[in-house]
């Protein structure tokens, strides 16, 4: 037998054995063990036959042993029931019920803050930021220290604070951060790199840089991040990390030639776009001054139809290169910098992917105050010309000559070269 099979007939015997079980269990609907053993066997069948209506079935288990109000639920199993319920739901998609049993176990149990602690988690996953601070400013009334909810309250006043640059804001939500991240390890919580990462940037923009490093260096040690330059999140093992490539290190020579051979017409798209207003403001609060706009031709390894249309010379180059159009975790898009913008420090999401820059209409006599800092490293746009950098690193884009013009580019993403092919056909898409 091969192993394929050999694990198929498991998985058979597997299922015909928890199918007897479920027969045998004494059936017995107000007793919470015996409900709560039927959902597990659910549970299980549902993983092996990989079913969706199993897989409620099993919820609706869990949810009665929650129902039943007897003493066959003990605390113990009303917890157990409420997490595996908890996790199954998730994984349906089925958030907002998540919360819910979440609650539940928060008015069970209202001295255990954990449970209060994932129902903030649930509720900030589901973009309820409003009810999430509720929660978190709750568990501060009963443990003025708990570590993990003032990161979390720091987390949300900052994404409030930064469309405002409201500085106050800011400033309650660093300090929250701060002492969150400082003391969570002495709390035994293990807070995600995320929480290092807004601080290091909430103190940044504060101008508190000294001490933005100090919290990015507390997070190297933590294993937080790959490096104290490299602040992505996301990330694959063992990929060669370095701020600036070359295309001969890519292997790209060719294909980034032929892309410099038509920079011209690329560039007439990009500016008749312009022209027509298409460009969209960048809306992730990354510039400090100034005006900088994107348009959008590939996103996450998919063709944007429509933009194409008005971009045929570079939607047809980009598709020569499928490293370039099928990557989901990176983006292909014209930007335009008007002068007197500054994008404040920031690092990308994920380390499987490198940056290109092609040069396209680039102010002349601007290199001085025109430039992309990457890491300790400067890099300056030249008309036709291509760089390429890791955009997992810290970097920071000024275009503050005064010469009143704009600077416009076409960013295009490659896979990081180290992935195998498995790899960039199945990561998922950031
Ligand atoms: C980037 C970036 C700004 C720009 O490509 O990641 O921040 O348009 N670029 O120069
Ligand atoms: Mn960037």
């Amino acid at each position: 037998m091969s192993d394929g099979t050999k694990n198929h007939q498991f998985k058979v015997n597997a299922v015909n054995g928890l199918s007897d079980k479920l027969d045998t269990v004494a059936k017995d609907a107000s007793d919470g063990e015996y409900l709560y053993a039927k959902a597990e066997t659910l549970s299980k069948l549902a993983e092996l036959k990989q079913s969706n209506p199993i897989l409620e079935d099993s919820i609706k288990h869990y949810s009665e042993v929650l129902a039943l109000n007897n003493p066959t639920v003990t605390d113990n199993l009303f917890k157990m029931a409420a997490r595996e319920a908890a996790r199954l739901m998730k994984f349906r998609g089925w958030t907002g019920k998540a919360a819910i049993i979440q609650k539940q176990l928060v008015d069970r149990f209202p001295d255990e803050l954990e449970h209060r602690h994932e129902l903030g988690v649930y509720l900030l996953t589901m973009g309820n930021n409003a009810e999430a601070k509720d929660v978190f400013n709750n568990v501060l009334t009963v443990d003025p220290m708990d570590a993990f909810a003032k990161a979390h309250l720091g987390f949300i006043l900052k994404s409030e604070a930064l469309p405002a640059n409201d500085t106050k804001v800011l400033e309650q939500a660093v300090d929250l951060m701060r002492v969150g991240v400082v003391e969570s390890q002495g709390q035994g919580q293990d807070l995600q790199g995320l929480f290092y990462f807004h601080l290091g940037d909430g103190l940044r923009r504060l101008k508190r840089s000294e001490e933005a490093d100090e919290i990015f260096q507390l997070a190297v040690d933590r294993e937080k991040f790959p490096s104290f330059w490299q602040r992505s999140l996301y990330n694959e093992p063992n990929l060669k990390a370095q701020p600036i490539w070359t295309a001969e290190e890519l292997r790209h020579v060719h294909e980034f030639n032929l892309i410099k051979a038509k920079w011209e017409d690329i560039r007439q798209e990009a500016l008749d776009i312009l022209k027509a207003h298409l460009y969209v403001t960048e809306g992730e609060n990354l510039k400090d001054t100034g005006h900088w706009a994107q348009y959008d031709l590939f996103v996450r390894g998919k063709r944007f139809k429509n933009n194409c249309d008005r971009a045929p010379v570079t939607c047809t180059l980009i598709e020569a290169m499928p490293e370039v159009a099928s990557n989901r975790r990176g983006q292909v898009k014209f930007s335009v910098m008007q002068a007197g913008t500054h994008v404040h420090p920031h690092t990308g999401p994920t380390n499987c992917r490198l940056r290109a820059h092609l040069g396209l209409d680039i102010p002349e006599g601007s290199e001085e105050k025109t430039s992309l800092r990457v890491a300790d490293k400067f890099l300056t746009w030249s008309n036709g010309e291509i760089f390429v950098f890791d955009d997992s690193f810290d970097h920071e884009v000024w275009h503050e000559n005064d010469l009143g013009k704009s600077r416009v580019i076409l960013i295009f993403d490659l896979w990081h070269p180290d992935l195998s092919p498995r790899q960039k056909a199945t990561l998922p898409a950031i």
